[in-house]
């Protein structure tokens, strides 16, 4: 699914930075990610505290 419609970053290449351990600024940098008209952003921050959390358990384990 297309988050960014703007810069054109789905949500797997989302899911795949922050499994990298990078922050939305980083990926906002790096992708363009919320850089256009900036309405992706409250979805973006939204995937970001939910992925997060999974994301912590998974490299722990
Ligand atoms: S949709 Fe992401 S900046 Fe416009």
């Amino acid at each position: 699914m297309i988050i960014c419609v703007c810069k054109n970053v789905n949500s797997r290449q989302l899911k795949e930075c922050l499994a990298k351990g990078m922050s939305l600024d980083d990926i906002s940098e790096q992708m363009g990610l919320g850089t256009g008209c900036g309405r992706c952003l409250e979805y973006a921050c939204r995937v970001v505290e939910k992925e997060a959390p999974l994301i912590a358990r998974e490299s722990a384990a």
